[in-house]
């Protein structure tokens, strides 16, 4: 179905309502700069960016205050340990993301003398850099009129145009009219208006159109919950797993992850590769049975089973990993899985 009909004429009023509305209610963010003032650090926008996909705002300002402290330049960045990196970035998830920003903050340093590049097409060319955010940065960090779309702007748009075509076959369509809606001037605020407007007012259920500012040019206002529309969803794979809780003498083993491949890098549990075999435990011994934890990554749902055995003394054979004190635990950067793992396991042989 062809888009209703907007005239040209209309595109830099409804621009004008959206940046005059962003002036009057922006959030104030720890990565932002306040409407309308010079644009922020570019660390500060790239690392918020990568942030930002993985998790929502509120979520993210800790993780944001605690890298910018710990690491307040991209040449500190690029020159952090990696399992330090790896062991801050816990609780964010998609450890690939990590791997990248690390791989990024040093191409950065090294390669671009610290500064990011400015336009989209260089940004896209630094690891871990896709078109969105590259169109973020490019927008916020230098005031290049990128489009910029995420989840929240092709709602917006998906309403304002009434949009029948479903997600994801639309997203050339919404960036179109992105584009269009794109100011010269100020492009970055426009860009993060469109995302506080996604964010408080249009909303995926009970949008607020009544303070919405651009309501009044609004095609799909009276079904605005219908878009966009999605094409139905595969359900994910539900695959079955074990780990092994090893404690001895106040510590649990733990091995480091290979480093390709899912939580790639990260401290963790031993456990089977999730395919359908069970494996073999790391050790024979008498196992109990502690429970079951489920996990739900973004192509499958796991269930990982764990097993708990309690020795006397930690093991003389050489097993490949180290002995980490359980009172500890938490210093341990374990990705979310494994601290569900290691909490379900604690609980376990408390009861054994
Ligand atoms: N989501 C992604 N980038 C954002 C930003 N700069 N402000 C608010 N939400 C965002």
């Amino acid at each position: 179905m062809p888009d209703p009909v907007m005239s040209v004429e209309m595109l830099p009023h409804i621009t004008n309502k959206i940046l005059a509305h962003y002036d009057a209610n922006a959030r104030l963010l720890p990565w932002r700069s306040p409407p309308g003032t010079p644009a922020p650090d570019p660390y500060r926008v790239w690392l918020s960016e990568i942030m930002l996909q993985q998790t929502t705002v509120a979520a993210v300002k800790a993780y944001f205050d605690y890298f910018t402290q710990r690491w307040p330049t991209v040449a500190a960045l690029a020159a952090a340990e990696d399992a330090d990196v790896m062991a801050a970035w816990a609780g964010l998830g998609y450890y690939a993301r990590a791997r990248n920003l690390l791989a990024c903050a040093r191409v950065v340093a090294q390669d671009f003398g610290g500064h990011f590049p400015s336009d989209e097409a260089g940004l896209r060319a630094l690891p871990g850099i896709g078109p969105y955010t590259a169109a973020a940065i490019a927008a916020i960090a230098f005031g290049r009129a990128a489009p910029v779309m995420d989840g929240n702007v092709e709602r917006v748009i998906a309403r304002l145009y009434a949009i029948a075509t479903p997600l994801p076959a639309a997203k050339p369509q919404l960036y179109q009219h992105v584009a269009a809606l794109t100011p010269q001037h100020r492009p970055g605020d426009f860009a993060q208006a469109m995302m506080d407007l996604g964010a408080t007012i249009c909303t995926p259920r009970a949008p607020l159109c009544g303070l919405c500012p651009i309501a009044d040019a609004c095609q799909g206002r009276l079904a605005a919950e219908s878009f966009p529309v999605k094409a139905p969803k595969l359900a994910k794979p539900h695959r079955q797993g074990r780990a092994w809780w090893i404690e001895a003498d106040g510590a649990v083993f733990l091995i480091r992850r290979p480093e390709k491949g899912l939580l790639g890098g990260m401290r963790a549990l031993p456990s089977c590769d999730w395919q359908g075999a069970e494996g073999a435990p790391p050790l024979e011994g008498a196992w109990h049975r502690l429970g079951d934890v489920d996990h739900v990554f973004t192509h499958f749902r796991l269930t990982l089973g764990v097993d708990g055995l309690r020795l006397r003394d930690r093991p003389q054979m050489a097993l490949l990993g180290e002995w980490w004190p359980i009172d500890r635990l938490a210093e341990a950067g374990l990705p979310t899985l494994f601290n569900k793992a290691a909490k379900a396991a604690q609980k376990g042989m408390r009861m054994t």
